[in-house]
């Protein structure tokens, strides 16, 4: 007996229907699947180019305004209920942004075109945009010696960049005397300690005054996951880094970050290394890092000689180990000399003796028995 004789016709049919049934409800699950999956690649695809980020030791994900908008806000709240006009927070991914241009500099650049660059300043360099609240409060920590044309250089690069950012910012110039060789570390971490006295900041960048930034969309921000290392690529090496952990340049960490890690080492006087033995502390700390996608995080080099290179840099990044927490931020020995509220930015004038910064390294180390 055929399968065709033992059911009835209205069997047959009843199946059939069961099954187109059956075919319509998948097929519309399907679809509402592939219509939510294209919605959040679509959200994801256009926001790629500020939130896609590149991670070296972990993926992770981010959102900006979850970490800064709160404390930003409390600080913010103040101004706010002052009487002055109602503003709303800044948009973002902030509006009108030019997105790359390859920066050619003069090293003849006349004087600062003041009257250019500091409307909407501040006493002291700091700069609140007029129309909006904004999502995050920085400090720009610059570390400079002898250097006066490099440093006019870079704030018409970076000024005109951050207030498009629509960020809170002020920038900080720390100048080393000239009593013992420019230590770069060293200068950072008194940088960072000089500003958190004047201000609260949810974000601390270190920016090398020679660095400059090509792409205003890559955020001058800090993620609490991760430390952020914006420089993907410098011009005078084909846009390359020079090998996958190099994270000098341009740096931003959260105020939590940088103590954790005890900022940088203090022990490195002369030119390199200072950056290296940064990243080792990051990856002893399990704190991870971040880049922007390859084409944000585009910088110009301002060629010049290097000082003579620091001779013991290998040395302090093999035997410094176990160092941190008797080499860093929260160690600093320094005289801080002159602190003046310009225009466009905050100068710290400091000394830092290097014998007495290597003797009570010493001290230290013999206190602690090591
Ligand atoms: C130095 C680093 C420097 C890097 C730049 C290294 O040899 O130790 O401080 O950032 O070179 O290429």
């Amino acid at each position: 007996m055929s399968w065709r004789n033992s059911l009835g016709n209205e069997d047959i049919r009843r199946f059939l229907t069961n099954i187109a049934n059956a075919l319509g409800v998948y097929v519309l699950v399907v679809s509402c699947m592939v219509m939510f999956a294209s919605f959040i690649l679509q959200m994801d695809l256009s926001e790629a180019k500020y939130f896609e980020y590149q991670s070296i030791i972990e993926i992770g994900d981010f959102k900006f305004h979850e970490l800064t908008h709160e404390d930003v806000k409390n600080m913010l709240e103040e101004e706010r209920n002052n009487g002055t006009k109602e503003r709303t927070w800044c948009q973002f991914p902030p509006k009108n942004m030019h997105g790359r241009q390859i920066y050619k500099y003069n090293l003849n650049v006349p004087d600062l075109d003041l009257k250019k660059l500091n409307s909407g300043f501040q006493h002291g360099g700091r700069y609140v945009p007029e129309d909006c609240l904004p999502i995050a409060r920085i400090a720009i920590i610059i570390p400079y010696r002898d250097r006066e044309k490099h440093l006019k250089i870079l704030l018409h690069n970076i000024i005109p960049k951050l207030k498009r950012q629509k960020l809170d910012f002020t920038i900080y110039v720390i100048e080393q005397t000239h009593s013992s060789p420019f230590n770069r570390g060293m200068v950072r971490n008194i940088g960072f300690s000089e500003a958190s006295k004047i201000a609260d900041y949810d974000c601390y960048i270190f920016n090398d005054v020679d660095t400059l930034m090509e792409d205003d969309r890559n955020m001058y921000l800090c993620n609490k996951r991760a430390v952020r290392h914006l420089l993907t690529g410098y011009d005078t090496h084909g846009y390359q880094l020079d090998y996958l952990f190099l994270v000098g340049g341009v740096i931003a960490f959260t105020k939590e970050q940088f103590l954790k890690i005890n900022g940088y080492t203090n022990q490195l006087f002369f030119w390199g290394g200072e950056d290296d033995e940064l990243y080792k502390r990051m990856r002893c700390s399990g704190i991870k890092l971040y880049r922007p996608v390859d084409e944000i995080g585009k910088y110009t080099i301002i060629s010049h000689h290097h000082d003579a290179k620091e001779p013991d840099r290998h040395k302090v990044l093999r035997e410094n180990t176990d160092n941190d927490v008797i080499d860093g931020v929260k160690n600093l020995v320094y005289k801080r000399l002159e602190i003046e509220y310009k225009e466009l930015y905050t100068r710290i004038l400091v000394d830092i003796d290097e014998k007495l910064v290597r003797q009570s390294f010493l001290d230290a180390l013999e206190k602690n028995n090591r």
